[in-house]
């Protein structure tokens, strides 16, 4: 029941738009959480602090980042900002298909190795999969980069192949599976006004 309702408000969610792949503009997102690990839109506040945690993994592995960064959520855990999780569909990344998003991540230095990286990523996926019409969502890793590549295979993705330049090409499909983690603000008003109804 608990998981029917869930799913129910994340069914309103998806329809608050008529969003198709054309008209696509990456969507609001709404606060959600698996209940340890929260992702949201980011606030001023966030920008210095993603730029104060970048180290030499994200130099190694993102290049030296802008002065104006803006991902689609921040990664929070019991009220502080520990990173961020992004999606793009940018033109210049010519491999992507249609229904196809680039996903990247960056948990700043002291909250590594937590598992927050994989968990924020399942959030995402659940958003992207409620509220867009993204179906693929892929990721490109350097062989080298182990955690990254862990954060990969933990969450399911499957290698497709090797892209130009060396980089790794992992791909999972969407699908409403991934809403089972969830526990977003449009499911908990669901339930209060299926308790008032009830
Ligand atoms: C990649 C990154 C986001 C992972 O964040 P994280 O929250 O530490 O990830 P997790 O805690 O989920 O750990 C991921 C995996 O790395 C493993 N790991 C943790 N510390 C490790 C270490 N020192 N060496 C090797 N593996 C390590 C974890 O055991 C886990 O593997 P598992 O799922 O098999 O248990 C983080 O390391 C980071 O920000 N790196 C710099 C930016 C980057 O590389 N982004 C990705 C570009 S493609």
């Amino acid at each position: 029941m608990e998981f029917f309702l869930l799913f129910e408000g994340l069914v309103d969610a998806s329809n608050s738009g008529s969003l198709t792949l054309e008209t696509m503009q990456n969507v609001a997102l709404e606060t959600m959480s698996d209940g340890l690990v929260t992702i949201r839109a980011p606030v001023p506040s966030d920008i210095p602090l993603i730029i104060a945690a970048r180290d030499d993994e994200h130099r190694r592995w993102l290049g030296p980042g802008s002065n104006h960064p803006g991902p689609s959520t921040c990664v929070v855990v019991e009220g502080e900002t520990v990173g961020w999780v992004d999606y793009d569909h940018d033109r210049e990344h010519d491999w992507l298909n249609g229904d196809e998003v680039n996903l990247g991540y960056f948990i700043f230095p002291g909250h590594r190795g937590k598992g927050f990286a994989a968990r924020a990523v399942e959030l995402l996926l659940a958003h992207l999969a409620a509220a867009t019409p993204y179906r693929t969502a892929s990721a490109l890793i350097d062989s080298q980069n182990v955690r990254s590549l862990a954060v990969a295979r933990r969450c399911g993705f499957e290698l497709v192949g090797k892209l130009e330049g060396g980089k790794l090409y992992f791909r999972r499909y969407l699908s409403w599976g991934s809403a089972d983690l969830l526990q977003s603000d449009a499911a908990a008003k669901q339930r209060r006004t299926k308790k008032t109804r009830g």
